[in-house]
């Protein structure tokens, strides 16, 4: 086959190398990729949005199978005019995609379908967005309800800083029109964790668990990120718990979305909070997700043993029914090297070396993010996250031990990451 992944990042760059291992891979092209990718695909000057210039590409150079890594592009419909040519895909229609597109939307599927879910109310007045809140005190939870690039949540400790979330998405326009709607949500309290299945429309796989750390300093301090390392698997979700989570939120979840005529195909990605309750841990679903995490993906392609691109395959013709994965034991964790200034301002165009050093340490894979290639051969950081380096052990605490050696031999002072990914499951 010939295939094309769209998109940039770490997760990328893990799809393509799980892809380019495949046996079924014939030609691998990447649009716009980064300098990793370089070294597995070919790069192709197309931005991940430009749905045009894909198309154009797709059909100039007979591709027969995408990959659409972010959301940007499924929202956009890409997938949708893809199939239109006949042309294979792995990931949602645009209709589909509105689970992550739309919260409000997202919302009403969840009530719709009984998928255990915070209490909830849809606004487009602040006054009436106001009421509930003082109907519901605080905490309380303030949601734009269109893409906003992860700024769109206000989880409100006083009512005082629900109102100031309310205004700036209703009244100031802060968000455009991804916030000209707002969810505002009951709180949940307890332990977040990304749950991962492949669903072809009808059937749904379970893939893994993955928990990442959001906030860019130790201790889960300083602003939210886009994630600043993961470890998959998440020893809060149990087996019973993910049988759990299959059962309730995403076998009805994708039969819902069938039911409404947006069969659901591609990776279905569920933020969870397991909360606490006297029964024991009780799953409930704060948002979807429809496509791979990043950096969960790096986790998870790491661990993934079974041919990535035949399970991708199998999701976009229907027939995930006859897929069995396999996985490697243990945990594979990745700690994200971030520009200087992230996620504010951050530094470009400094020199990142030591990769090959940090790529021969014992079970570490580095995968590129925001990086691209000099015309002199030098790697450069044009990106806020830049770096996944990723490893993979018996333990988690192994992994963070071996992704930490590859980390110290890199030779990037521009460049910083957490030291402490992973802290949660190392500590149980
Ligand atoms: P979302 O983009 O919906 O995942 O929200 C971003 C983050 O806000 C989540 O990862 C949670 O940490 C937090 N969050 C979202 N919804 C809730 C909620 N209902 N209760 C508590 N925290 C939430
Ligand atoms: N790491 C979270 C996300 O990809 O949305």
């Amino acid at each position: 086959m010939k295939v094309l992944v769209v998109g940039s990042g770490g997760r990328e760059h893990a799809l393509c190398r799980a892809i380019a291992n495949s046996p079924l891979c014939g030609a691998l092209y990447c649009a716009p990729g980064n300098a990793g990718i370089a070294d597995v695909a070919t790069l192709v000057p197309v931005g991940s949005e430009d749905v045009e210039g894909l198309v154009r590409f797709v059909q100039d150079n007979a591709i027969d199978f995408v990959v659409v890594g972010p959301e940007g592009p499924l929202v956009l419909g890409l997938v949708d005019r893809l199939t239109a040519l006949g042309v294979k895909a792995f990931g949602p229609s645009a209709a589909a995609a509105e689970l992550e597109g739309s919260k409000g939307f997202m919302k009403d599927i969840l009530a719709k379908y009984g998928v255990p879910t915070a209490f909830y109310g849809r606004f487009t007045d602040a006054g009436a967005a106001k009421d509930y809140v003082r109907k519901h005190g605080a905490p309380i939870v303030v949601k734009a309800d269109g893409l906003a690039a992860g700024k769109g949540v206000t989880v409100a400790r006083t009512e005082a800083e629900a109102f100031a979330a309310i205004d700036e998405a209703l009244v100031d326009g802060r968000f455009g029109a991804a916030g000209a709607e707002v969810v505002v949500e009951e709180f949940l309290d307890g332990e977040e964790v990304s749950f991962f299945a492949l669903c072809d429309g009808e059937n749904a796989l379970p893939l893994a668990s993955a928990q990442d750390h959001k906030a860019v300093g130790d201790g889960d301090t300083g602003p939210n990120t886009g994630g600043m390392g993961a470890y998959s698997p998440a020893p809060v979700l149990t087996p019973e718990l993910e049988a759990r989570v299959m059962r309730e939120i995403i076998e009805p979840t994708v039969k819902g979305m069938a039911a409404e005529g947006r069969p659901f195909k591609g990776v279905l990605f569920a933020g969870l909070m397991i909360m606490n309750t006297p029964d024991g841990p009780v799953p409930k679903t704060l948002e979807f997700n429809v496509r791979f995490g990043d950096p969960e993906c790096q986790t998870l392609m790491t661990r993934l043993k079974s041919d990535a691109l035949a399970a991708l395959v199998a999701a976009a013709d229907g027939v995930l029914d006859g897929i069995d994965l396999r996985w490697h034991e243990g945990t594979a964790l990745c700690v994200v090297m971030a520009a200087e200034g992230y996620p504010g301002d951050y530094r470009k165009n400094t020199e990142i070396r030591g990769l090959d050093a940090a790529n021969a340490v014992d079970s570490v894979t580095v995968y590129h993010a925001g990086t691209k290639r000099a015309e002199d051969g030098r790697v450069l950081s044009v990106g806020g996250r830049v770096l996944g380096v990723t490893a993979l052990a018996p333990t988690v605490a192994e992994a963070q031990a071996a992704a930490y050696r590859g980390v110290d031999a890199l030779d990037w002072p521009e460049g910083f990451c957490r030291r402490d990914i992973g802290w949660r499951a190392v500590g149980r």
